[in-house]
């Protein structure tokens, strides 16, 4: 993993996946503030966020790193007119890693191979989101104890969430049994479904899920990608067709947990909140562990 860029999900082996895991858990066990002293890591955010820039910002200075970068694209010289191309070279110049997120899909391949320095991609448009992958991973195994054999509904956005992209690529390691819930017009793309088959991984579509909870151990729930839209009635039809309240969690498997890359609109009830089966908050603070691992093994720290 040192000095490469992680741009899929797929960039990483099983084996490297499982080791930024146990690395995460030594973050976790023993934090080493002094890891990243003197060590500047850049953060391009093209699109808004808060937990992937707030989560690398904060492993980084937990770590005793520095930041620089920007949160909004138009107060940097991008808004004169700058290409990627040119941002990354020049940002290349002031720091040991990129961390990169960017509206249009293949963005991160291609600032990888134009910078000097490693890139991350932190989500580009509809296609990967590998960091929030390895901390989805971390939290199911966290509260699995193993990633192996599990039955896993992903709800919601299956056509523009990028993160169930990347989750359904790195769970295929683990034998895993797919479960994909979401109306037609989101259906998980034919390129993810065509690369189970080749793997000879058993995955089910429904449009429903009310029936079949029971079976789940972990429900990945996802927000409608609004911004991915063209036609914002297409969205209106579809922003509101699953929410999930804690009174169908009644007779769910007791080692369910219920995750969500957040932010969340409607499609979790705050009632769940309330549920011991409710993960997503401490799912986004796994994220801290996971991107120190990230970070500390691309930069040979670990
Ligand atoms: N999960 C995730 O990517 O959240 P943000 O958009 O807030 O970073």
């Amino acid at each position: 993993m040192k000095s490469r860029s992680l741009v899929s999900i797929n960039d990483y082996t099983k084996e490297e996946i499982l080791k930024i895991l146990n690395i995460a858990a030594e973050f976790e066990a023993k934090p080493e503030p002094e890891l990243l002293n003197g060590k500047v890591i850049s953060t391009l955010f093209y699109e808004p966020s808060t937990r992937t820039r707030l989560s690398f910002e904060s492993a980084v200075s937990r770590l005793g790193g520095r930041i620089v970068g920007f949160t909004d694209s138009s107060s940097s010289s991008v808004s004169k007119g700058e290409s990627l191309k040119d941002t990354i070279m020049t940002v290349s110049n002031y720091s040991d890693l990129i961390i990169l997120r960017h509206p249009l899909e293949g963005s991160a391949l291609y600032a990888s191979e134009v910078s000097r320095v490693p890139v991350v991609n932190a989500g580009d448009g509809a296609n990967q989101h590998p960091t929030q992958t390895l901390l989805d991973l971390y939290s199911i195994l966290k509260t699995q104890g193993t990633l192996e054999n599990l039955n896993i509904f992903l709800v919601g956005d299956l056509k523009y969430g990028r993160t169930v992209h990347s989750l359904l690529m790195a769970m295929s390691h683990f034998n895993t049994t797919f479960n994909f819930i979401s109306p037609k017009e989101l259906q998980m793309p034919d390129e993810y479904k065509l690369y189970l088959n080749e793997l000879g991984l058993k995955y089910y579509e429904h449009s429903d899920f009310t029936e079949i909870i029971s079976r789940a151990d972990i429900i990945y729930m996802t927000r409608v990608q609004r911004e991915r839209f063209s036609d914002p009635m297409e969205y209106e039809k579809v922003k509101n067709i699953y929410v999930l309240r804690y009174a169908m969690l009644e007779n769910t498997k007791a080692n369910l947990k219920i995750l969500h890359p957040l932010p969340r609109v409607n499609e979790i009830h705050q009632d769940v909140d309330k549920s011991e089966k409710a993960y997503y908050f401490t799912q986004a603070l796994n994220g801290v562990y996971t991107r120190q691992a990230i970070i500390a093994s691309i930069l040979g720290l670990k």
